[in-house]
């Protein structure tokens, strides 16, 4: 029988993780892993989770299962954080398996609609949408939104495409940090972005995943309260994966708003949908952000190191600009400076992408990816160094 398998592909951040272990060089550098480290490589255990830990481990009395959408004390505290006071009554809301798994709860639920909607996608975006938009067996389409060589967002391009959208349609959309490009819209741009949403009848759907990377935690929300505020209807998928440093744990959440008279029947789609793929949600994760979350001096104590990563992630995005320019004379990084989160894309052709890792050791993920919070202050150099070659500068 399994000789039947299709032959499925791999995610290339793991082909990336694999080429990357057998490249015999020392001076090799792995820029795939969309992790945040510090400046000594690691990817720390933040200290405000560790102490949340102890307090679970001493405290915590059961491990009974949880309710199919989780704590809803844990919703509501990340609910009310993130949106404020356009988090209410109309919002059926579920703690799930890190984002992939709010992303997957709700691509089953579009894709089993009685008429199935189109997902509107941005081109670049987040690797896994297509696999886990197809796993569900949903309807998408991509829309451009970034020009890797111009290292530009192609906004009116992707306003364009949005006129082929039909209302009922959805927008699926990042916050701050967008993964992969670095590149997020200005407040204007997603001012306009709304408008056409609005004017076109086409649902927006938000994946948070970098909040507090960008200007802070409390900034970096105002693009969900926004749309929360100004729509009857919206989805918002966030992980907390990032923000907290605990990617293994599995912090994610998923909130749908929808009409008054449509909640019991959300609240009742959700619920079925997550018991027949994830079943329960993990507590460990949640459970240390609820923990957090709900005592002001951890709060406090975990903003800071939120901080504290944010700045990093900032300084060497002005290191790489202002590097380039007293060693080159150049600006062909520059844009990198003014973008955000972890992520960026190198101006660079695939033959050339090739070329970094071939001639240089240098590893990105395809498409040219990089994670700029890997790079220690030696790397810098390198990286743009090789960048100028295969460029042929
Ligand atoms: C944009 C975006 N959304 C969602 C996710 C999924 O996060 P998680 O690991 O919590 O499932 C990621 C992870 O890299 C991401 O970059």
């Amino acid at each position: 029988m399994f000789e039947n398998l299709n032959d499925y592909p791999v995610d290339p951040i793991m082909i990336g993780a694999d080429y990357f272990a057998q490249d015999p060089r020392d001076d090799k550098l792995n820029l795939t892993v969309g992790v945040y480290q510090d400046e000594h490589g690691h990817t720390p255990i933040l200290q405000a989770v560790k102490e949340a830990e102890r307090i679970l481990v001493e405290t915590q009395v059961s491990k009974s299962y949880l309710a199919l959408t989780g704590d809803a004390e844990y919703c509501n505290l990340i609910g009310l954080d993130i949106l404020g006071s356009a988090f209410g009554d109309e919002w059926v809301t579920a703690q799930t398996s890190g984002g992939a798994v709010a992303l997957r709860v709700m691509a089953d639920l579009v894709a089993q609609l009685p008429v199935s909607p189109t997902v509107w996608l941005q081109t670049p975006t987040y690797g896994n949408y297509i696999p886990i938009l197809t796993a569900a067996g949903a309807k998408y389409r991509g829309i451009p939104y970034y020009d890797r060589i111009r290292s530009k967002i192609t906004f009116e391009r992707m306003l364009k495409h949005l006129s082929h959208a039909k209302a009922g349609d959805l927008f699926l959309m990042q916050g701050y940090c967008h993964n992969p490009t670095g590149a997020d819209m200005t407040a204007d741009q997603f001012d306009a972005l709304l408008n056409v949403l609005d004017e076109r009848g086409v649902i927006p759907w938000i994946d948070l995943a970098y909040l507090g990377f960008a200007q802070g935690w409390e900034a970096d929300s105002d693009f969900a309260r926004k749309i929360a505020d100004r729509f009857d209807e919206c989805i918002i998928c966030i992980t907390l994966s990032k923000s907290f440093g605990i990617y293994r744990d599995r912090a994610g959440a998923l909130f749908v708003k929808t009409r008054p008279a449509d909640k019991s029947k959300m609240q009742r789609a959700v619920s079925a949908i997550v018991r027949s793929g994830a079943s329960h949600a993990p507590d460990h994760g949640p459970s240390v952000v609820r923990t957090i979350m709900g005592d002001p001096k951890l709060k406090n104590m975990w903003l800071d190191d939120l901080e504290t990563m944010r700045l990093r992630v900032r300084g060497i995005r002005q290191n790489i600009v202002q590097t380039e320019r007293s060693n080159h004379d150049a600006d062909i990084l520059k844009y990198i400076g003014s973008q955000s989160g972890m992520f960026s894309l190198l101006p660079i052709t695939t033959e050339q992408e090739h070329a970094l890792t071939r001639d240089h050791g240098i590893h990105v993920v395809q498409g040219g990816r990089v994670n700029v919070a890997r790079l220690k202050p030696d790397d810098i150099s390198s990286l743009i160094n090789a960048t100028h070659d295969v460029l042929g500068l």
